[in-house]
């Protein structure tokens, strides 16, 4: 038999139903790939039963909240298990769109301008003065206002004037301590994928998303018929090649590893812009990260197996 592998899956955040989609799917590839896997929901008896049941390394099938933000990968450090997926700084910066944004920006990758509001901000320093400055910072309306830290556009609104900017704000910041006011872009939306193997990162074929209702959201991901997947996109070759050293540019900046997948939008120019990284991407049937690997003649257990691969080969 070979190693024994926890597949942590549930949780508590808004993301759970997903993530337990995702994590049966891989408790069912380990168990075809030969390994002994265990099912593990994140309940305040999780520590324990690692520590007792000492598994060779953890799969990180959460997402969202805690599995995706640095918290799950502390703790499993400090019990000195190995997992998949990228570790505790990674993690962090990629779930804090405000600061990759920052980081992007800093190292040349484009990304929409936007602004930042926390709400210490606007309870302390008034903030709120200074939102007529809004459209000239970010170049003007429609805006998309979304939660700094969260996933599957939950908090997200497209504002198109001043006067519903405020209401957004509040919607957004109900979910977390930091809103994001970005420059909406129309165009091509993107994944773009990119795990590691023997021979260093491999960025699989760009999966284009056309959701029916203009936001690919919690339903349109999770809708049959929502949306019209295309990979590879359906995008010239020179965009190809720069949207996918733009998702391995990426994952190199916040130092991923194991897996990240790169959300973009190619704008009405043929300019790719990055909205986020994700560190713990969907693995269900209809998720991105396995359609992106299948494109590339991966199937979905080789996909787990490699994950696994390069989580139990970690040497620190
Ligand atoms: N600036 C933007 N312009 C156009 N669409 C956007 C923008 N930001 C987000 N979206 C839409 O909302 C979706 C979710 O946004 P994203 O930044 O990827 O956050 P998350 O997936 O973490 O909620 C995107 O896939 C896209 O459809
Ligand atoms: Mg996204």
């Amino acid at each position: 038999m070979k190693e024994k592998i926890a597949v942590l899956m549930g949780g508590r955040s808004l993301e759970r139903e997903v993530s337990l989609r995702s994590g049966e799917r891989v408790f069912t590839a380990l168990t075809q790939l030969g390994y002994r896997a265990l099912a593990l929901d994140v309940t305040p008896e999780l520590v324990d039963t690692l520590r007792r049941e000492k598994p060779d390394a953890v799969y990180i099938a959460l997402h969202g909240k805690f599995g995706e933000d640095g918290t799950v990968q502390e703790a499993l450090d400090f019990l000195g298990i190995r997992y998949t997926g990228p570790g505790v700084i990674a993690s962090a910066l990629a779930w804090d769109k405000a600061l990759s944004k920052r980081l992007f920006a800093q190292a040349g990758i484009p990304t929409p301008p936007w602004v930042t509001f926390t709400s210490d901000a606007f309870k302390e320093m008034g903030a709120a003065s200074a939102l007529d400055l809004v459209p000239g910072a970010v170049g003007g309306f429609p805006v998309c206002v979304k939660p700094s830290k969260q996933g599957s556009a939950l908090g997200l609104t497209r504002v198109e004037d001043a006067a519903h900017l405020p209401d957004a704000l509040l919607t957004a910041l109900s979910y977390g301590d930091a809103a994001l006011v970005e420059k909406w872009v129309d165009g091509t939306e993107l994944a773009v994928s990119v795990v590691d193997g023997a021979d260093g990162p491999e960025v699989f074929p760009p999966v284009e998303m056309v959701a029916k209702s203009g936001v690919f959201d919690y339903t349109a991901a999770y809708t049959a018929g929502a949306t019209d997947y295309y990979c590879p996109a359906r995008l010239p070759d020179d965009v190809t090649l720069e949207v996918e050293r733009l998702a391995r540019e990426c994952h190199t900046l916040l130092g991923c590893r194991g897996v990240s997948r790169t959300d973009m939008v190619v704008d009405e120019a043929g300019r790719p812009l990055v909205l986020e990284v994700n560190t713990s991407p969907g693995m269900t049937e209809t998720s991105l990260l396995p359609m992106a690997a299948a494109a590339a003649g991966t199937d979905f257990a080789s996909l787990v197996g490699r994950m696994v691969r390069v989580a139990l080969d970690r040497v620190e």
